[in-house]
């Protein structure tokens, strides 16, 4: 069979990650577009395309075009509006999982959901589209994340806990049962998050503790 053709936007450290293993999953990346065209292209041989000329090339290209948004970081808002771009103009958001990261089979993955490499995604959680679980980052039992959320590298969930859209969790963080991140929240590296942490509110430290809102 032959590779299906993948696109992918954002050109920075997110799209060094995702282009050392799409090809294992069956992917050739054709495209790679960013919003400043005028950046150094991360991959060998593939050029960089602004952003603006997204749909143009896409309405030039015939049959199934795959898309992954490349872009890490608190960005969860740019996830999001980036992946329904994408959408509209007819392109096809996989699920991609590193051969190396383990998801537990009644897990569910939404849409453009990336799930890296050493990632632990357990029993009944539910990742929500274009959202990242980078790095060694657990996710237990149970656990939901929100559309666009991202949990950085070496972060762990507990069980039952809930993610909410956009949010980000820094890498190493510690999020204890039961507890609810809301939406656009940002918990910063190596937190351990005790009590439930409000909607865009930026917290820290152990116990966590809110340092300002976004
Ligand atoms: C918490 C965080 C969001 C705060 O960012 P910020 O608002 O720009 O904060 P600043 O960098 O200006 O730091 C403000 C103060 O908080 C402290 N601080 C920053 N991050 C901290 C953290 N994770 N834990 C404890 N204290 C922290 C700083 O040392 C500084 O203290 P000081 O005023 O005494 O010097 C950020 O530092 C962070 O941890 N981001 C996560 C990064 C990450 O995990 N990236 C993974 C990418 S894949």
């Amino acid at each position: 069979m032959s590779a299906r053709e993948l696109v992918l936007w954002g050109a920075t450290g997110q799209a060094i990650v995702l282009g050392e293993f799409v090809e294992r999953l069956g992917f050739r990346i054709v495209a790679l577009f960013d919003n400043d065209p005028t950046i150094a292209s991360p991959l060998e041989g593939i050029a960089i395309e602004a952003g603006s000329t997204f749909e143009r090339w896409r309405s030039e290209r015939s049959g199934d075009v795959y898309g992954l948004v490349a872009v890490g970081g608190e960005h969860g808002d740019a996830r999001l509006e980036l992946a329904a771009r994408m959408i509209d103009a007819n392109v096809v958001l996989p699920v991609v999982v590193h051969p190396a990261a383990y998801v537990a089979l009644d897990a569910t993955l939404g849409e453009g959901a990336q799930i890296l490499a050493g990632a632990v995604v357990c029993a009944r959680a539910r990742i929500g589209r274009s959202a990242i679980v980078n790095t060694r980052a657990s996710v237990d039992h149970e656990s939901q994340i929100g559309d666009g959320a991202h949990i950085s590298p070496g972060a762990s969930l507990a069980g039952c806990v809930l993610v909410g859209e956009r949010a980000f969790v820094g890498t190493g963080a510690v999020v204890l049962p039961r507890i609810t991140i809301g939406a656009d929240a940002i918990v910063g590296a190596g937190a351990v998050v005790t009590h439930d942490v409000p909607a865009r509110a930026v917290v820290a430290g152990n116990p966590a503790r809110v340092r300002r809102y976004r």
